[in-house]
């Protein structure tokens, strides 16, 4: 059976409680924390960086997963690592080499992902989906939290799975954007894995039930399959 697992964006966190946020998440039992980095370049948003995920890394055991959306994601892809990452996911639309990224990021001793926004079509990575641990497809245009999920990224997801069960690949499918209790099943129906929710999740009174109620669905969903 596949295992759904949720990564929090605390993109909708409040930014001057982060530690307490983390703590939290954590104890609701978040798998992972997603940390969305703009650089006002490749996304029309700036966010935070290297020096904030170091300082998180060092109040959380939580894995990191972090999402690129820089215009040069080789140049900092190392730093990032060495700052607390676990995964670094980058976009295929950035001006970095892939193959090139993806090596940083191995050799630097972290898992490897890469992005397409919602306008790339999904056969673009067949190149790299035997060097990487993640895709990433965004449900909704990279830059800001909150937005509606773009509802045909799920024959996106289909097609990444569809692919990676023909050619045997172990690639897991993460989507980022507009996830919640109404969307969820329709793209872990479709193959996805890797759940990020953002602000549907800061809007819970309860995000642990949130979040298990989604996985409830997941494997409910599974046990059709
Ligand atoms: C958007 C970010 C997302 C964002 C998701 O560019 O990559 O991670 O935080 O937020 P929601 O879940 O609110 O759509
Ligand atoms: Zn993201």
């Amino acid at each position: 059976m596949r295992k759904i697992q949720i990564s929090a964006s605390i993109l909708s966190a409040d930014m001057a409680n982060l530690a307490d946020v983390i703590d939290g998440l954590e104890q609701a039992g978040t798998d992972m924390l997603h940390f969305d980095v703009m650089d006002g370049h490749f996304v029309p948003n700036i966010t935070f960086g290297l020096p904030v995920l170091e300082a998180l890394d060092h109040v959380t055991g939580m894995f990191m997963d972090v999402h690129l959306m820089i215009e040069e994601p080789l140049c900092y892809a190392e730093r990032f690592v060495r700052a607390g990452a676990d995964l670094v996911t980058f976009h295929l639309e950035s001006k970095s080499d892939p193959v090139k990224t993806i090596e940083a990021i191995h050799q630097a001793g972290a898992q490897a992902g890469i992005v397409i926004k919602p306008d790339t079509p999904w056969e673009e990575v067949i190149p790299y989906l035997d060097q990487v641990e993640v895709i990433l497809v965004m449900t909704v245009e990279p830059g800001f939290g909150g937005q509606s999920f773009l509802w045909h990224m799920v024959k996106k997801v289909e097609g990444l799975s569809a692919y990676k069960n023909e050619y045997g690949l172990n690639y897991r499918i993460q989507v980022d954007g507009g996830i919640n209790a109404d969307t969820a099943p329709h793209v872990i129906r479709a193959g996805a894995d890797l759940l990020v929710i953002g602000s549907y999740l800061f809007r819970q009174a309860n995000p642990r039930a949130a979040m298990d109620a989604i996985r409830e669905q997941a494997v409910k969903l599974s046990a059709v399959d």
